[in-house]
């Protein structure tokens, strides 16, 4: 099957003087200015249900952008009820055209609503406008155009065939709706969840994080535009216990897209085994949940190259990627040097700031609950015997959840913040003895219960192997000398395993497949 190859989104500059610089700052302002007012998207209506929750971008808390609508039980039902309306016609259209839907999308976010998904990512999730760009532009519409590409080597996939005898392979939707739940951290995973689940055939519930509801109805608004069916996505907010107890009680519900904590994930898993009988059919799970990614430098590794890989790793997105660096273990001979390297990156970064000075590496963190929890263990550091502050420290949250990027050292590599999941610009280095190589493969292997990524660097090719080997289960996305972050669709499929999912790789023909429920049709002559 031809489809237009996909290529990777380019990386616009946004350098000053650039028309996307200035297309992007008034499209922030218009956004910072107005009140945006976003309703539910059910079926072919934009439903305003009067119960409303204010919406403050994170770094200026108090100033209120907008409100969005929030959903009763009722709503949820309509919004199942919708999309089993339209799954018939949805699953029935030919694939080149939900596939030309999917592509007029990807065209949309990289033309005219390009600013616009740019400026309500940098307000409602602090994403600098590199940030901005990378996640909610360039990484959103990669997405959809490989996914597109990927489904057409799925359908090609067919079984042999003999002489009077033809065997075909039917890749049906679903049957029933998928139940998407997508994060703040990442408006293309946002996009992505229900977009994929969508292209293969299926109508989906969509549920954003009350953090992302500002990009997410771009996104819809492109969907809709771009030619998706009214009842195919539907998007409901609220309260997530109550929506999620609705969604997982329907006996259609065959499926979950999901992208958050561990804790949830399980929690949810659960529910679907208590409603198992329920169901018409054995429902699809499929989650990326916790990390605790680690960044291991040998002995042999080049300074330099560990001290980027952690000021970029741990720091970039204020550390609210689920890939970010966050336990860092470092050889004694090197440590000094490395650390140094990366105190003065950290020197050279302006302070905590809004997004909408573009030269702000750093941004605020979510909201007042990350801010609390990560001031929380930034004090406890301060205090405890085993552990120094190396750099960074201050946090304040007087105008917008601002927190340094703060290095914590301990002696101790289970030190509580070896092993918590702080979600946020804060790294933890534990510096080992270089004999103790074997030893620390093994302390990074077992000291935390996720597996989504982690990097070695080192020059020797045996301590490399040896790291492939010893640490095989302990990353789903494995970097050898590079940070542990910064997955390109189309080329590194991202997913973890152990605690942090169920590896199901996010942009993927793997992923895709999760999605159908193959027929195989043998027709006799
Ligand atoms: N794609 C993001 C990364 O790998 C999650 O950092």
């Amino acid at each position: 099957f031809q489809v237009p190859t996909a290529i990777n989104e380019p990386i616009r500059s946004y350098a000053p003087g650039t028309p996307e610089r200035e297309a992007v700052l008034k499209q922030y302002k218009e956004y910072f200015d107005n009140k945006e007012d976003i309703p539910l998207y059910i079926g072919s209506e934009k439903i305003k249900t009067g119960n409303t929750k204010p919406l403050s971008p994170p770094h200026d808390h108090k100033h209120i952008v907008g409100h969005y609508h929030l959903a009763e039980k009722k709503h949820v039902s309509e919004a199942i009820k919708n999309s089993l309306a339209a799954g018939k016609a949805w699953a029935n259209l030919a694939w080149e055209e939900r596939a030309a839907i999917f592509l007029k999308a990807a065209d949309l976010i990289a033309g005219p609503y390009r600013a616009k998904i740019n400026a309500a990512t940098m307000i409602a999730q602090s994403k600098n406008i590199h940030q901005a760009e990378i996640d909610a532009a360039c990484e959103l519409i990669d997405f959809l155009r490989f996914n597109v590409e990927y489904m057409t080597h799925i359908y090609e996939s067919q079984p042999e065939s003999s002489e009077g005898v033809w065997n075909r392979v039917e890749y049906r939707p679903l049957e029933g709706f998928v139940y998407a739940i997508t994060p703040f951290n990442f408006t293309a995973i946002a996009g992505n969840l229900p977009a994929s689940a969508a292209l293969m055939g299926n109508v989906v519930i969509w549920k954003p994080s009350d953090s992302q509801v500002f990009s997410a109805k771009v996104i819809v608004d492109v969907f809709r535009e771009a030619g998706v069916p009214e009842g195919v996505i539907n998007v409901v907010y609220g309260d997530p216990v109550m929506i999620s107890e609705t969604v997982l009680a329907s006996p259609d519900f065959a499926g979950i897209h999901f992208t958050g904590s561990t804790h949830v994930f399980k929690e949810l898993w659960k529910q679907i085994g208590n409603n198992i009988h329920r169901y018409k059919t054995y429902p699809r799970i499929v989650g990326e949940t916790g990390g605790k990614d680690f960044i291991l430098a040998h002995p042999t590794a080049k300074p330099q190259q560990v001290a980027t890989a952690i000021s970029r790793g741990a720091f970039e997105f204020q550390g609210q990627k689920c890939s970010a660096a966050s336990r860092v273990y470092l050889p004694k001979s090197l440590s000094k040097e490395i650390l140094e390297l990366v105190k003065k990156d950290i020197a050279s970064f302006n302070k905590p700031g809004s997004p909408e000075d573009m030269s702000n590496f750093i941004t605020a963190v979510i909201h007042e609950g990350s801010f609390d929890k990560l001031a929380k263990y930034i004090d406890q550091a301060k205090k405890d015997k085993n552990a120094e502050i190396i750099a960074g420290g201050g946090y304040d949250k007087s105008k917008g959840y601002f927190v340094e990027p703060t290095v914590i050292l301990t002696t101790d590599p289970h030190y509580t913040t070896m092993e918590t999941e702080l979600f946020g610009p804060v790294v933890t280095v534990y510096v080992y003895d270089d004999k103790d190589w074997a030893k620390t493969l093994e302390l990074v292997d077992t000291t935390s219960p996720y597996a989504l990524t982690g990097a070695v660097l080192a020059t020797d090719r045996y301590a490399i192997e040896e790291a492939v080997k010893a640490l095989k289960n302990a990353a789903g996305n494995f970097y050898i000398n590079d940070k542990p972050t910064g997955a390109v669709v189309g080329q590194q499929p991202f997913g973890g395993a152990r605690a942090s999912g169920t590896n199901d790789k996010a942009g993927s023909a793997q992923n895709l497949l999760r999605w159908v429920s193959p027929r195989l049709i043998k027709e006799t002559f």
